[in-house]
């Protein structure tokens, strides 16, 4: 799969300065059309208030992602991408454009690929986890339609790994409560949620970190709104490391190198608001959703990201889809307004899913074999999760009988 991008993969980046752990902290989070659920999102972060701060921490985690993308693609063999969904509903352009596109290239590019489907935070804001059997198959066939080789990645939903949520016991001793309740995410997932806060809320950073470090993830492709997680699992490898003795390498995030995709409403893609074009969606209902979307009323099609968000929006999607520019795609359409400007949106949209639409269909006609990519899966990532809870435990001086009997 390629996706287009304008952006030069490693330009300015090779001067700029790689910022400290922390320094993005505190960015507003939910920026990227991930978090896919309308329950996710307080209505505030939609995009549209970029201000100075937002733009400066957002480049400084780019300048950083490029340092990431190079060094990978020096020694892809000496990394690990780890990257991961809730199992809350079909995947969308968004994350196509944002990190399943950056899953794929590192994978092509010979970096080992770990992806974690992650049942138990779906249930971390909502008492019913809905259809979660068939949404987990479902994203094993989004992953695999998008060109994720079975063959070479290790899929599983990480309930099915005992030994990698135990590592959360341990890492959760590492953590303070005023730290897990200064995040970000958290604070915008908890207001969201309109419910009172759950332990497992509060917490589900510390398991994220588990997600990552039972396999010892060096890079994380993830959006906007997963960097405070990034930082507090690199805070968790380095204290467990003082602590106890080095054992953990301090992951990164990698960012995507696509804006921000809106939805059809002008409000964050997302996949429980009906705004969204899934990748399993048909041509007819993409063409009808792209149509029904809302944009201004000046008739000249124009590329200007704040001031005309949803129009930008737009040609962002028609750039990332066709390898032309958004400056170039307004040009070319000019005074014949949005009316034209959705239709060669449709376009470029179906054109381009319509090979992975075709493969997904097949796959999903096959679910003895999406079970038996997790059963695969489920086998590997339980060796590692073992092993490395083994070196945990014995760092911590708990394996007291290892070496006697198996299993202790
Ligand atoms: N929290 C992530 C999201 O909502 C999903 C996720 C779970 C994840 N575990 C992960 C992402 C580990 C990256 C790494 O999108």
């Amino acid at each position: 799969m390629q996706i287009h991008s304008r952006v030069p993969m490693f330009g300015p980046a090779d001067a700029t300065p790689v910022p400290a752990p922390g320094e993005v902290r505190g960015d507003r989070p939910d920026h990227d059309g991930k978090h896919d659920d309308g329950k996710h999102d307080d209505g505030k972060h939609d995009g549209k208030d970029h201000d100075g701060a937002l733009d400066e921490a957002v480049s400084r985690a780019q300048a950083k992602s490029a340092v990431v993308e190079e060094r990978l693609r020096l020694q892809p063999g000496n990394h690990l991408v780890l990257s991961g969904d809730r199992p809350t509903g079909d995947l969308h352009i968004g994350h196509l454009l944002g990190t399943l596109a950056n899953r794929v290239r590192l994978q092509q590019l010979g970096v080992p690929l770990v992806l974690v489907i992650a049942d138990y935070q779906v249930i971390v804001d909502r008492t019913d986890p809905g259809p979660v059997r068939d949404r987990v198959r479902a994203l094993v066939a989004d992953y695999l339609a998008a060109g994720v080789d079975p063959e070479r990645t290790v899929i599983f939903p990480h309930s099915a790994i005992p030994s990698l949520n135990q590592l959360m016991l341990p890492f959760l001793a590492l953590v303070s409560a005023a730290e897990l309740h200064r995040n970000p995410t958290i604070k915008s997932e908890m207001n969201a949620a309109g419910r009172p806060l759950s332990g497992l809320l509060l917490t589900y950073p510390v398991h994220q970190a588990a997600d990552i470090l039972f396999c010892g993830g060096t890079v994380v492709p993830v959006g906007m709104d997963q960097l405070p997680h990034l930082e507090l699992t690199r805070s968790i490898a380095r204290r467990f490391n003082d602590r106890y003795g080095h054992l953990f390498r301090l992951p990164e995030p990698l960012l995507s190198r696509t804006p921000l995709v809106l939805g059809t409403d002008g409000r964050k893609m997302s996949k429980s608001r009906g705004n969204s074009i899934a990748l399993s969606a048909n041509e007819d209902l993409t063409a009808s959703r792209i149509r029904s979307a809302k944009t201004d009323s000046v008739r000249l099609v124009e590329y200007r990201p704040k001031a005309r968000p949803e129009v930008a929006s737009l040609l962002e999607i028609v750039a990332a889809f066709t390898g032309d520019t958004p400056a170039g795609i307004a040009h070319e359409i000019g005074n014949r307004g949005s009316g034209a400007l959705k239709a060669r949106a449709a376009e470029a949209v179906n054109e381009f899913l319509r090979p992975l639409r075709a493969r997904r269909r097949e796959l999903v006609a096959e679910p003895s074999y999406l079970d038996g990519v997790l059963l695969d899966g489920i086998g590997q990532a339980n060796a590692m999760a073992s092993s490395t809870l083994g070196k945990v435990r014995a760092a911590m001086d708990m394996d007291y009988l290892a070496g006697r009997r198996a299993g202790t």
